[in-house]
């Protein structure tokens, strides 16, 4: 079981274990956002996400468990010179404020199942209306490939897994499928994964 104290491990190495640059997928959905709105990404890790949406003009909080990742998300922030409100958190018992984001990234969080669904029942409250998800995770067919993922199947998504959990949402776009990785050491080469936009009427 992946604990915040294996993360920090991890993240304690010294590189950006993701990457600093987004991940493709959300950096594809830029289009989309709007200017100047809040923007929560949870288990946001270094903050290579929330350190590129706060340069798009958003308002970021981050949230993650590991308290060395938070460290390097606000270091990273400084260093490119934007806000950044990094706070430590378990993505699955966090207070989501109602209705206050108009951006939620779920980029790579994969939690057992019944935290999976308590963080997805915790963005959809702090969504607000015409806000939008972006996720991207590793699907079934990641198992035993070596470009990243979590070692437990059960922490996998599927496209099922999040029409399921984000039923009252819109969907933009959902697919299920391979895409060839390049992030930083963890992340690279072809992957399998469930990528999605949604958004709160
Ligand atoms: C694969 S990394 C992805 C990090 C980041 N989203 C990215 O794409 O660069 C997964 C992250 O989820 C975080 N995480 C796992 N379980 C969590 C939980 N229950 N609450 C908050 N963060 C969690 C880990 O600490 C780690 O930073």
């Amino acid at each position: 079981m992946s604990t915040s104290l294996a993360w920090d491990e991890r993240y304690a190495s010294g590189d950006f274990q993701f990457g600093e640059a987004p991940n493709d997928y959300l950096r594809a959905q830029s289009w989309r956002l709007p200017p100047g709105g809040r923007a929560l990404c949870v288990g946001d890790g270094e903050g290579r996400n929330g350190v590129f949406l706060a340069g798009l003009g958003l308002s970021v909080t981050t949230i993650d468990w590991s308290p060395v990742g938070v460290e390097k998300a606000r270091a990273l922030a400084a260093r490119r010179g934007v806000a950044l409100d990094a706070r430590v958190a378990d993505a699955a018992a966090w207070d989501y404020p109602e209705a206050a984001f108009d951006l939620i990234a779920w980029i790579y969080l994969h939690l057992p199942p019944a935290e999976r669904a308590a963080a997805a029942a915790g963005c959809l409250r702090a969504l607000r209306p015409g806000g939008l998800l972006v996720l991207e995770c590793f699907s079934p067919a990641q198992e035993g490939r070596r470009s990243g993922g979590p070692k437990l199947p059960e922490l996998l998504w599927s496209r099922a897994i999040a029409e399921s959990l984000f039923a009252p949402l819109e969907v933009m776009e959902v697919t299920e499928g391979a895409v060839r990785l390049d992030e930083g050491p963890r992340h690279q080469g072809l992957a399998e994964v469930v990528r999605g936009v949604w958004r709160r009427p």
